[in-house]
């Protein structure tokens, strides 16, 4: 009963399948290049797995779901593929489909295909850089974006190049290239690369470069003078600014606690600027003032007085002992009274001393006082003195008195003394007075007599230099009395 129904059914439905004679068209096949390039022609295959017989079929190229705008056809009889050319422009970007219809017979009812994606590649072209942030020209910590525009081209990629070197990905996304705070680092040409390509073999490429320069910010300015002596009778300050930032041109100003004094520009970040001056006199306050477009930026303030120098000139020491308690080094330090330009020189049996040499070297801290380090030798024995000058005035100079230091120095120190050396110097100081005391004492009790050899060395501190009696070398002499020949010659080997 079943198998009857079943065959019936059959039956029925070739029946009405032969009555109407209605051809049921199969689904088209679309295929071709994925990818092609603006303005060629290539042709998109469309294809029937079976065509019904006697019956022309008209394909036809659409985008999907736009059946309004045809973009290509062809009409196939019995069998063949379909190959529809297409002359590629932008337009035909996109999912693409394949239309099948019985020519001349509405009864057949169309089909169709599988959607086909297709890219079509513009070569890029008219590469221009919009500057978004306006100037080509600020200062550090301004925001730069940049924008790389292109009138033709699709598929587009970016790259961004400084000077030729690539931008660090995270500057840019794209075309858009954003820095947010700016330094000087970030000055230079900008270039917009602008790629793309055909099936990976042809490359198209355009560019465009900008320049930008971002400006440092003038740093505080630092301030100095010197003296020049014009003549006999004028000295003028030279008024050194200096910044160590900025991008140039710099404008220098000078203003005294009421007014500008005098202001300059330079391609430079230092100016020196001359005021006349007159030694002595408690002069202005100075301050520089910096600028190179944006804020201004100040220097401390400094007083501008010139004490010239003026005697005595001193030259006291200290010393460092070895082992042995055997004097081996020496430090030399030389003062004048007054004077706030002072050049200190050092002199060795009237040789003058460079700032080093194999067994000595000299510190200066000026205006305050220059110090010579001596290492102790057969090198280092002779007579010694400084000498202070204006530094802007070769005729000022000064001498200290001359200081002998034997050849075979010398030094048989009392222990307490030498516990002092390595113990505090506070110590030594109070010993230091003590024995001056003592040693007035001694040579006010009894006069003419020299004072004990052990002691000598305690007595040339500077309290004590004045009392001392070294006639044995002339008026301006002090002395170091030479003590023990064979521990001076034991550490004679140090630093030399
Ligand atoms: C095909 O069509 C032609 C005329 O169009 C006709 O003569 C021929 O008999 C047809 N053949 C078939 C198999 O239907
Ligand atoms: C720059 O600043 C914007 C907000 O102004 C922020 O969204 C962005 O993340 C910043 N970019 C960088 C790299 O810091
Ligand atoms: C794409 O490139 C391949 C080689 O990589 C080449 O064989 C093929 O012909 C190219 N196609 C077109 C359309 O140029
Ligand atoms: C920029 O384009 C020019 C030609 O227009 C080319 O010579 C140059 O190499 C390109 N620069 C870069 C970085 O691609
Ligand atoms: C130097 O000072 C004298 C007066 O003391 C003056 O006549 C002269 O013009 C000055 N010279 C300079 C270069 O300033
Ligand atoms: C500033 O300089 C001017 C011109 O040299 C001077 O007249 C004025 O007294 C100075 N002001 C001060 C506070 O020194
Ligand atoms: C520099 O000085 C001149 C006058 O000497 C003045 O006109 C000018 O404004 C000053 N420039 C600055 C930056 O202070
Ligand atoms: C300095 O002169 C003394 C003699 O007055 C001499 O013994 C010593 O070697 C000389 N020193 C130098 C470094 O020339």
């Amino acid at each position: 009963m079943l198998a009857f129904l079943f065959a019936a059914t059959l039956g029925l439905c070739y029946c009405s399948s032969d009555n109407s004679t209605e051809v049921i068209l199969d689904r088209p096949r679309l295929s071709g290049p994925s990818e092609a390039l603006d303005g060629t022609v290539i042709s998109i295959e469309c294809a029937l797995p079976s065509y019904p017989r006697n019956q022309t079929i008209l394909l036809q190229l659409y985008k999907e779901g736009n059946h309004d705008k045809l973009l290509g056809e062809f009409s196939v009889l019995h069998k063949g593929n379909a190959s529809i050319p297409i002359f590629v422009r932008p337009k035909h970007e996109g999912n693409l489909e394949c239309v099948a219809k019985a020519q001349g017979n509405p009864n057949i009812r169309p089909t169709v295909s599988n959607s086909h994606y297709l890219r079509v590649i513009e070569p890029v072209f008219g590469v221009k850089i919009d500057i978004v942030s306006d100037a080509t020209e600020f200062f550090e910590g301004a925001k730069l974006e940049l924008l790389c525009q292109h009138s033709v081209g699709s598929h587009v990629s970016f790259e961004w190049r400084l000077n030729g070197q690539p931008v660090s990905r995270s500057r840019y996304r794209d075309a858009h290239l954003v820095i947010n705070r700016t330094s000087p680092e970030d000055s230079g040409f900008y270039t917009c690369v602008a790629t793309n390509n055909f099936n990976k073999t042809q490359v198209f490429s355009a560019n465009s470069s900008v320049f930008i320069r971002v400006k440092e910010l003038v740093s505080n300015p630092e301030i100095s003078f010197e003296v020049i002596k014009e003549d006999s009778h004028n000295y003028s300050a030279a008024v050194t600014c200096r910044s160590a930032k900025g991008t140039p041109p710099v404008t220098f100003s000078l203003y005294n606690r009421t007014q500008l004094l005098t202001n300059t520009t330079t391609e430079d970040r230092e100016a020196t600027l001359k005021l006349p001056l007159v030694l002595g006199v408690n002069a202005d306050r100075l301050q520089c003032r910096a600028n190179n477009g944006d804020r201004t930026v100040y220097s401390q303030w400094i007083p501008i007085e010139v004490v010239p120098v003026s005697g005595p000139v001193t030259m006291t020491y200290d010393y460092d002992m070895g082992e042995n308690y055997a004097v081996i080094g020496l430090r030399f330090y030389c003062k004048a009274a007054a004077g706030s330009q002072p050049q200190y020189r050092w002199f060795l049996n009237e040789t003058l001393l460079n700032d080093s040499g194999s067994f000595y070297y000299v510190v200066n801290r000026p205006p305050e006082q220059s110090i010579l380090l001596l290492s102790v030798g057969r090198r280092s024995a002779g007579t010694y003195r400084c000498e202070v000058r204006d530094s802007f005035d070769d005729s000022s100079a000064i001498s200290s008195k001359r200081l002998f230091v034997s050849k075979e120095v010398l030094n048989r120190l009392p222990v307490a003394a030498v516990a002092a050396v390595f113990g505090s110097f506070a110590f030594l100081v109070v010993m230091v007075s003590a024995c001056c005391g003592f040693v007035m004492l001694f040579r006010r009790r009894e006069c003419g007599i020299k004072p004990r050899p052990d002691l000598e060395m305690i007595t040339t501190v500077p309290s004590c230099e004045d009392e001392l009696d070294s006639s044995d070398f002339g008026e301006d002499y002090d002395l170091i009395n030479a003590a023990r020949d064979a521990e001076f010659d034991q550490e004679e080997s140090f630093g030399s």
